[in-house]
């Protein structure tokens, strides 16, 4: 098959998704749960996944995930998530979470997570997907970055299989 043309980063990124935060999102510290962020940030991940590729997309790995401060009751989250590279049939997407306090327009950074997904086909097989053309410097860094970051994935996924392995036998 030809392969596929690839894509600009910002073909399939979300930029500042807005969701205000409401007492039923709140643990039982007063923060906001944890639990929720993350599952907002895989939605929005798969979204950008489904852009890029164009195939129904599952989370195949998360790794990286940072929460570096708390938000709080009342703060407006603002989510940004972008395709970092594409491999074969995975994608890397990196997620940005900030809380902004939308009376005085002050923002602070809330997490930073990466995101594995795969696209499959009809037949719930890997396919392939379009390459990333980095649109900027900051996008090029990342692209590098993803690289790094997936060599690390593969090699505990290949440690792990070996020691499934060697457990059955
Ligand atoms: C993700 C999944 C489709 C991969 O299937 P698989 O049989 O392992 O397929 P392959 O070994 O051919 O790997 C396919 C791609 O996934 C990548 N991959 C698989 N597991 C991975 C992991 N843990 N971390 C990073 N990448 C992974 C492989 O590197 C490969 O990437 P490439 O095509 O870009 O080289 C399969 O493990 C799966 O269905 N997992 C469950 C997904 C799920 O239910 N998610 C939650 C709900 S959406």
């Amino acid at each position: 098959m030809p392969e596929k043309p690839s894509k600009s980063v910002s073909a399939s990124a979300i930029e500042k998704h807005v969701y205000k935060v409401f007492p039923n999102d709140m643990n039982a510290h007063d923060t906001v749960f944890g639990g929720m962020i993350m599952a907002k940030c895989d939605r929005l991940s798969l979204v950008v996944a489904e852009r890029h590729s164009a195939h129904v997309c599952v989370t195949a790995a998360v790794d990286s995930i940072h929460f570096r401060a708390p938000a709080k009751g009342n703060d407006t989250l603002l989510f940004s998530l972008s395709l970092n590279r594409s491999w074969g049939s995975s994608m890397e997407i990196g997620a940005r979470v900030e809380a902004e306090n939308s009376y005085t327009g002050e923002t602070r950074h809330i997490l930073s997570a990466f995101f594995t997904f795969v696209a499959l086909d009809a037949n719930d097989t890997p396919v392939d997907v379009p390459g990333v053309i980095p649109d900027g410097e900051e996008q090029k860094r990342r692209f590098g970055n993803a690289e790094i970051r997936r060599e690390g994935r593969l090699k505990t996924r290949a440690q792990l299989a070996k020691v499934a392995d060697d457990e059955d036998n």
